[in-house]
């Protein structure tokens, strides 16, 4: 691969994650060769805007892949199944945003803030061409937040309750909750098309599909298994998670509750010094101004926004004054999963390739 300048594809470039795709290699001034925006066969012949220019949107084919070196996936799991081995037998490093291939050995699971070491076999070219996953969105968030501190102190369990826009879902989702609040504002009945309760004006279980034995749904169980195999935490006697993912009415950028058990206890400063120090962290914590992280504020940015730091006072606490120390701390982090959730990690993965 050349590393200057690669010839790059977006899989999906008409999707919510492809326009963010767009929107952050020109903003991050990505250096690349041509640039190949692929879609379903109904936005063949639409054009997106990039860098000042429209560019067109060709249809995705088992020929969509000759002579690209970047193949930024984000189409849905069948599309990456079906066309991410087509790319990697074309000669391309495949950047895959679905959740199919997350959990194969052979791929690397990498967020480049937290596993960095997992993208060696790409870097020294003995894995190229090949497949890098990217993790699900709220594990990303979770653990921009929660590693600076797991790998200080040690987390032995975190309790999350995610807060999660509708964006998660794709374009159309954004669509309906923008209908079924005009529907509700104008007294019309809202009618749920893409989830199956109506979004506006409301919050539900994530709608992932539940299993019926574990009462888990898969959002809940990825964020469960993406963090063991990125944490490199054995199965038994591992990290303990315990998810439950919402689905709120806001448009962009995630949310989520964060209760965090450490395995040395701390006192708040050190948990605030850690945080303030990490990469790609934002913490926006003024208990004055009642100033903390909000969907809202993360929307469009890049950083992983983290506030409400406070002692779990429910756990062990020991020492007095400002020597006192904690085994629990509570979080609440927001960041913008159509960016740092997906197209933003991506980017990042491909620079690395590059650099
Ligand atoms: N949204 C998020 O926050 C988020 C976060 C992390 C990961 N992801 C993952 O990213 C992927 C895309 O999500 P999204 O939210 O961007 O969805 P989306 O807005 O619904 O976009 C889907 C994209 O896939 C394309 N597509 C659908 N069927 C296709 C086909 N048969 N052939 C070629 N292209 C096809 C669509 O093209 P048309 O416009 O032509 O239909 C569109 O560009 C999913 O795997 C999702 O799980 C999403």
């Amino acid at each position: 691969m050349p590393v200057t300048s690669p010839s790059i594809a977006i899989v999906g470039a008409t999707g919510a994650v492809g326009r963010e795709f767009l929107d952050i290699l020109e903003q991050r001034r990505f250096p690349h060769g041509e640039l190949r925006l692929l879609a379903s066969a109904r936005s063949a012949g639409s054009t997106l805007p990039y860098r000042g220019e429209r560019h067109s949107v060709h249809e995705l084919t088992d020929r969509s892949f000759e002579g690209i070196d970047i193949a930024l996936f984000s189409a849905g799991g069948s599309i990456s199944r079906q066309f991410g081995p087509v790319a990697v037998r074309a000669g391309a490093v495949v950047v895959d945003n679905s959740s199919a291939f997350r959990m194969d050995p052979a791929v690397p699971l990498v967020i480049p803030e937290v596993n960095p070491e997992a993208m060696e076999p790409f870097l020294s070219g003995a894995r190229r061409p090949g497949i890098i996953a990217n993790p699900n969105c709220s594990t990303v968030i979770l653990l921009m937040a929660a590693t600076p501190l797991h790998r200080a102190l040690g987390i032995e369990r975190m309790v999350v309750s995610t807060y999660q826009a509708v964006s998660g879902a794709g374009a159309a989702a954004m669509q309906e909750l923008e209908d079924l609040t005009r529907d509700v504002l104008a007294g019309r009945p809202a009618h749920a098309r893409i989830f199956s309760e109506p979004c506006a004006f409301n919050v539900f279980s994530h709608n992932s599909a539940v299993n019926a034995a574990t009462g888990q749904n898969v959002e809940e169980e990825k964020m469960v298994l993406e963090t063991r195999k990125i944490w490199n935490e054995p199965e038994a006697g591992g990290v303990r998670i315990s998810a439950t993912c919402i689905r709120v009415p806001t448009m962009r950028a995630h949310a989520e509750s964060v209760n965090i058990t450490l395995t040395r206890l701390a006192t708040e400063a050190n948990v605030r010094r850690i945080l303030a120090a990490a990469p790609g962290v934002r913490v926006v914590d003024d208990r004055e101004k009642n100033d903390f992280p909000t969907p809202l504020k993360a929307a469009g940015g890049d950083d992983t926004l983290v506030g409400r730091i406070r002692p779990d006072l429910s756990q062990d606490v020991c020492g007095e004054g400002d020597d006192r120390t904690y085994r629990g701390f509570n979080l609440f982090v927001c960041a913008d999963q159509l960016r740092k959730g997906a197209a933003l990690n991506a980017v990042q993965i491909a620079e690395m390739l590059v650099h």
